[in-house]
């Protein structure tokens, strides 16, 4: 049967929530409170908008739309200056073996992330033109747990949903691949991704003996 694949970006093929962190607390800072590795937990696979609400809510401040704007592009400038200094090296260990291992048996690939930076950080780490479509946080309307971002991914693979098999880090992914009806394989911790049809710890679990098995 064929199948395709749709893969998250952040903490899937490259580990940029450690640079989310950065920029995220030097605002917390700025603004004269703690934002602890512990509170970007909260924020993974969450839009830029609502982080910043999350964010705000942990400070305990309230602040004008204008005020919130401005911040939002403070926030993604200082993202966006570790983002350019990226390559190749950091796609995440595992993944160009996976991709390999797809192009190689003509399965298709496409991106699934909530992130407007999703192809700049794909063109920096070298992958931007190895994915077949690209679904990024400019053409949804309705966030992850919401299906949407996968739906539409699936749609242009010209794929059913049930035979898409998303990669995620996120519980909010994990839910809204489940809710699109597709295949979840969830990295990280397994207590947290649950819901996910299979788990992996991190990246290395894509071996070609799990991924046979996950084919045939
Ligand atoms: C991903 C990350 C989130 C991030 C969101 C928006 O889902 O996991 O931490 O907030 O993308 O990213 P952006 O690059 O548009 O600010
Ligand atoms: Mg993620």
């Amino acid at each position: 049967k064929e199948i395709a694949f749709i893969f998250d970006l952040d903490g899937v093929i490259v580990d940029t929530a450690k640079y989310h962190f950065l920029a995220w607390r030097n605002l917390a800072n700025s603004l004269g409170f703690e934002f602890t590795e512990a509170h970007n937990e909260l924020l993974k696979g969450v839009s830029r908008v609502r982080s910043l609400e999350i964010l705000l809510e942990i400070g305990k401040v309230a602040l004008t739309e204008d005020q919130k704007q401005s911040l939002l592009i403070k926030k993604n400038e200082e993202y966006l200056s570790y983002v350019n200094k990226m390559t190749a090296d950091e796609i995440l260990p595992g993944i160009s073996n996976l991709l390999d291992y797809l192009d190689v048996n003509n399965i298709k690939y496409a991106l699934g992330s909530a992130s407007k930076n999703a192809p700049l950080i794909l063109e920096k780490v070298g992958l931007l033109n190895r994915f077949s479509a690209i679904v990024d946080g400019n053409d949804v309307s309705k966030a992850k747990p919401d299906p949407e971002v996968f739906l539409i991914g699936a749609q242009k693979l010209q794929m059913k949903p049930e035979n898409c098999i998303v990669v995620e880090d996120a519980i909010a992914g994990i839910e809204a691949a489940n809710a699109a009806n597709m295949v979840s394989i969830g990295i990280g911790d397994a207590e947290l991704l649950k819901k996910a049809t299979y788990i992996l710890k991190d990246t290395t679990g894509f071996t070609n003996d799990f991924l046979k098995n996950l084919i045939n």
